[in-house]
C-alpha cells in the first residue's frame, strides 16, 4: 500500500537534537501525482542552517503519516509550537483513526476495531501533554478555535475527550496518568454505536420524529455489545472501563436515563464526568445550524440540571474550574426536562421556570383550603 504523508511547517521541525521522523518532499511536478522523496533521515541532529538550506531549497516539507505520532510527540516538547498549532494536529490523527470506523463505506471488523482504539489511545495520550494546565473556558476557547470537521460526530467525540480530561484533572489533582487516559479514551469512543446510526439521523437538522430518535437511543447498547465482542485486546487499555462509559454516558443521576435507567453511583465515575462534558459540548459548540449558548450561559443553564441529569459534586467542580468567564446569572431560563445532547436541536429546548410567586400573588391573602388548615390540638 502507497504510504501517506502531511505537509508541516519549516518553523515547527526539530533542531538541535536527534530528530525522531524522517523529512520528505514531493518530487513531482504534476499535480495529481505526487512521489515523495527522503530529505533528512530520523536520527540525525538537524541545525539552524541546515533548515534555512532547506527552505530555499524546497516549497514544502512532509512526514509520513504513520510517523504522524511522533511529529506530535515532538512538538509538545517544542516552544516554537502553539498549543491551537499542536492541539489541531492532535485532532486530525484522532479524526483519522475515527473515521477508521465511521466511514460507512470502510470494513468493520474486531482487528479495525482494536487499531482504532490504540491509534485513539495514543491521541488521548497526546491530548493530556498538551492539556496540561487547561480550565474549562480555557479549553472551551481552544476548541472554538480548532477547525470544524464536515462530520458533527468526529468534532464532538474530540471535545468531549478533552472536557473528560480537563474535568478528571480538577476533580482528582493527584490522577494517575491511567485513570486520565481512560477518561479521555471514554470521551472520545462514547458515541461509538453511532457508528451503526444512519448519517441522515445523526445530523437531521430538522429535529428528529419520535421512531428517529428511538433508533438514536439504541447507540450506548450498540456501542457496549461492539466492545464487549470476545477477544477484543488493546494493550495498556482496561476495556471494561471503557465499554462502562459507553453504556452509561446517557444515563442520569436520578435513574431517569436510557438504556437501564441506573442512578447515582450505580453510574461509573467516568460516565458521569463523560454526561457533563457531554452536556457542555452539545451546549456551547457551534453546529452549522443552531445557536449555542455562551460558555457562562451553559454552566447557568446546567446548573439547574444538577441532581436531576447531571451528579451534584462533579458539577460542581467543573463549575468551579471555570478561571477567567464569569458566570452570568439566567435566573429564569432551564433546560427542558427532555433534552438529550444526542438530538441535533435546530434550536435548544430552553424553557422558562415556573416562577413561584406570580406579581398577582402578592398583597393577597390566599384561602387555605379546609385539609391543608393546621389541625387543632387537643386539649
Ligand atoms: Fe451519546
Ligand atoms: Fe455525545
Amino acid at each position: 500500500m502507497d504510504r501517506s504523508f502531511f505537509s508541516i511547517s519549516f518553523d515547527l521541525i526539530l533542531r538541535g537534537s536527534e530528530l525522531p521522523y524522517d523529512l520528505y518532499v514531493n518530487s513531482s511536478s504534476l499535480e495529481k501525482k505526487q512521489k515523495f522523496i527522503k530529505v533528512f533521515p530520523k536520527k540525525e541532529v538537524l541545525e539552524d542552517n541546515d533548515l534555512l538550506e532547506m527552505k530555499d531549497k524546497y516549497k514544502q516539507l512532509y512526514v509520513a503519516e504513520d510517523e504522524r505520532d511522533l511529529y506530535v510527540k515532538s512538538l509538545i516538547k517544542n516552544e516554537n509550537a502553539s498549543d491551537i498549532e499542536v492541539a489541531s494536529l492532535i485532532k486530525d490523527s484522532a479524526i483519522s483513526y475515527l473515521h477508521q470506523i465511521f466511514d460507512p463505506k470502510k470494513d468493520f471488523n474486531t482487528v479495525i476495531l482494536e487499531e482504532t482504539i490504540s491509534g485513539c489511545k495514543d491521541a488521548v495520550e497526546n491530548m493530556i501533554d498538551v492539556l496540561d494546565d487547561y480550565s474549562i473556558d480555557g479549553l472551551s476557547k481552544l476548541i472554538a478555535s480548532l477547525s470544524a470537521h464536515d462530520f458533527y460526530t468526529y468534532d464532538h467525540s474530540i471535545n468531549v475527550s478533552m472536557y473528560c480530561i480537563s474535568l478528571l484533572r480538577a476533580l482528582k489533582p493527584d490522577v494517575s496518568r491511567v485513570e486520565l487516559m481512560h477518561a479521555g479514551l471514554g470521551g472520545l469512543l462514547h458515541d461509538l454505536g453511532k457508528i451503526k446510526i444512519p448519517t441522515n439521523i445523526l445530523n437531521s437538522p430538522g429535529g428528529l420524529t419520535e421512531e428517529q430518535y428511538q433508533v438514536i437511543k439504541t447507540h450506548p447498547d450498540i456501542g457496549f455489545s461492539l466492545l464487549d465482542e470476545i477477544g477484543i485486546e488493546v494493550e495498556g487499555v482496561d476495556l471494561k472501563t471503557i465499554s462502562r462509559v459507553v453504556h452509561e454516558h446517557h444515563e442520569q443521576w436520578d435513574g431517569k436515563g436510557y438504556p437501564r435507567g441506573l442512578k447515582e453511583k450505580e453510574i461509573h465515575l467516568l460516565a458521569r464526568v463523560c454526561t457533563i462534558a457531554d452536556f457542555f459540548d452539545a451546549i456551547t459548540t457551534k453546529r452549522s445550524y443552531s445557536q449555542v449558548l455562551t460558555i457562562s450561559q451553559g454552566i447557568a443553564i446546567m446548573d439547574k440540571n444538577v441532581g436531576t441529569k447531571l451528579d451534584p459534586t462533579l458539577f460542581k467542580i467543573f463549575k468551579n474550574y471555570i478561571k477567567h468567564s464569569n458566570v452570568e446569572s439566567t435566573k429564569d431560563m432551564r433546560m427542558a426536562d427532555h433534552f438529550d445532547p444526542t438530538i441535533p436541536y435546530a434550536e435548544l429546548p430552553l424553557e422558562e421556570i415556573d416562577k413561584l410567586f406570580t406579581d398577582d400573588d402578592f398583597g393577597k391573602i390566599k384561602l387555605i383550603e379546609d385539609s391543608d388548615k393546621p389541625k387543632k390540638k387537643k386539649k
